[in-house]
């Protein structure tokens, strides 16, 4: 079956589909890697002064490699690996700007169709079950509170060894969240048919034995 997972920014909505796609030995599609890599080279090519036409963003595109695989998705850009380079901060908030561009979620969400085709996977992003895959067996919206997901994503670049402020990241994810719900095309929000799951306070391990169940309901 393909299963979405949808979701803010540090909702715990990667973690969770990785160890899904591992225990199901699925594919697994991080779209969001793939709109980092559009932020990433075009930080690149243009640097602060990059605009964000469709013009500019397609000639960016074509030595792009999408392949998912069980527990990671590989982005290959000119037949070399991108990495770390992706986790940037700056990186993630060009990401976020690509995708108010149309014409690139148009492109990009045929792409991903055309990688995944009738296989099972699981699929991750912000509209994976609304737009991408709106047939998907399973659909589900992972959730959490702003300052739950802040301190998440504090830990997760102290522990990298990275400098973090608190404050800073919090005023980032909302400003992201309000940027992902109110753009205009394939907003941030559940699927009618999307079973939601907030993960505050809850372990990983919590989350992905409800949601086996919920595969087990459906097969
Ligand atoms: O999941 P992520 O944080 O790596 O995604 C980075 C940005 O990419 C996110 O802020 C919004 C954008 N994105 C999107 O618009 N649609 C997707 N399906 C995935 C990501």
């Amino acid at each position: 079956m393909k299963i979405t997972i949808d979701g803010p920014a540090g909702s715990g909505k990667s973690t969770v589909a990785r160890e899904l796609s591992v225990r199901l030995n699925l594919p697994y599609l991080e779209t969001g890697t793939a709109y980092r890599a559009a932020g990433y080279l075009l930080l690149r090519g243009k640097g602060e002064n990059f605009s964000l036409s469709w013009e500019d963003l397609k000639s960016l595109l074509t030595e792009l490699e999408i392949i998912p695989m069980v527990g990671e998705t590989v982005v290959k850009v000119g037949g070399k690996r991108l990495e770390g380079e992706l986790r940037d901060e700056r990186v993630g908030k060009m990401a976020s700007l690509v995708g108010t561009v149309k014409e690139f979620r148009e492109y990009i969400n045929e792409l991903f169709r055309s990688v995944i085709g009738e296989r099972q996977a699981v699929v991750e992003g912000r509209d994976a079950g609304t737009n991408i895959f709106p047939d998907a067996e399973l659909k589900l919206f992972i959730t959490a509170t702003p300052e739950e997901r802040a301190r998440r994503r504090y830990e997760q670049l102290k522990k990298l060894g990275k400098t973090a402020n608190y404050d800073e990241i919090l005023t980032e994810i909302i400003e992201r969240d309000k940027r992902d719900m109110e753009r205009e095309i394939a907003p941030l929000k559940p699927a009618p048919d999307a079973v939601i799951i907030d993960t505050t306070g809850r372990s990983v391990e919590e989350v992905l034995s409800q949601i086996l169940e919920l595969i087990k309901e459906k097969v």
